[in-house]
């Protein structure tokens, strides 16, 4: 009875893993009063995504798109209130494109996810039924997360670790609205994606110290020039603690690490317009 003790296996795996978590329990109970929309959003998710984001799967080497679990704490860090969550992941499903991907690692790693013709309609139910329920994770998830994200150095994928990108969560977007740059800043920012650019040729730490130096300067430009006030300031402030954080991983890291760091930067510099105007 081969199939029977696997299918046991399974199941205990993934009762161990429902114990983990103490928010199971407030979760199930709203998930039995939930609507009508949210179990034709579950049909539609079981449907037409768990053939590739398949909760089944029996090892991380197995995957061929990053599971539902880790894009919903993905999307969840990005956008923590439901609005924009589900607008943010309505927009993705009915048009995906590489540009407005956040799991980048997961695009590098996997390419970006196909165009699968979903109505607006449809993908907002899903959008929902995603944001208002546990979703099923993996057996192998748990102790993935663990080794992959726990110890706050973990690599993620391709340097997408959630500490890395803490300052998305910090300065949310609060309904959608933007916080608002002075030209000044996004100047500066420009200039700062520009260095970037101009200095594509690293091969030494001689000259990642040196890209650290411009931008360095025109971080100091930046500062000078700046008239931002108030909440748009704070947001501002914690955005470029991040970004000074990385930077100066510059000074620090060899050159094999030295890209991926610039990559970050350039990732961070990039998303600066997602989140101001
Ligand atoms: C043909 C395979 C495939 C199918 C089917 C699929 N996806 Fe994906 N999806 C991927 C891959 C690969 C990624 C990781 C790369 C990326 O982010 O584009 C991904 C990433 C995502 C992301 C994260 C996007 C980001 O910002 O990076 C979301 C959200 C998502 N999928 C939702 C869905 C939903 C909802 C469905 C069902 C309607 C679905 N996917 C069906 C392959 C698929």
């Amino acid at each position: 009875m081969k199939i029977n003790s696997k299918a046991l296996i399974i199941s205990l795996l993934v009762v161990t893993f429902g114990a983990c978590s103490d928010k199971a329990t407030s979760q199930e109970k709203q998930a039995t009063t939930s609507s009508k929309a949210d179990n034709e959003g579950l049909t539609l998710i079981k449907n037409t995504c768990y053939a590739c984001h398949n909760p089944n799967t029996k090892s991380h080497d197995d995957i061929i798109a990053p599971p539902l679990i880790a894009v919903k704490k993905r999307y969840s860090m990005a956008y923590p209130s439901k609005d924009e969550f589900v607008r943010e992941m309505t927009n993705w499903i009915v048009n995906p494109t590489k540009d407005m991907a956040l799991m980048r690692g997961a695009v590098d790693k996997f390419n970006v996810m196909p165009n699968l013709s979903i109505s607006k309609e449809d993908a907002e139910k899903m959008a929902n039924y995603i944001f208002n329920n546990d979703i099923e994770a993996p057996a192998w998830f748990a102790e993935h997360e663990k080794q992959q994200h726990g110890n706050g150095k973990g690599k993620g994928h391709a340097g997408q670790g959630g500490r890395a990108n803490a300052w998305m969560s910090e300065i949310a977007l609060v309904d959608g609205k933007k916080w608002k740059s002075d030209d000044a800043t996004m100047k500066h920012i420009d200039n700062l994606k520009q260095i970037i650019a101009e200095n594509k040729v690293l091969d030494d730490e001689a000259a990642l110290k040196g890209l650290a130096k411009k931008l360095t300067g025109e971080l100091d430009l930046l500062f000078n020039d700046c008239t931002m006030e108030g909440p748009d300031h704070n947001a501002l402030h914690k955005y470029l603690v991040a970004l000074i954080n990385k930077k100066d991983m510059l000074r620090k890291v060899d050159i094999n690490k030295g890209w991926k760091v610039v990559a970050r930067i350039q990732e961070q510099l990039n998303d600066y317009e997602r989140f101001f105007q």
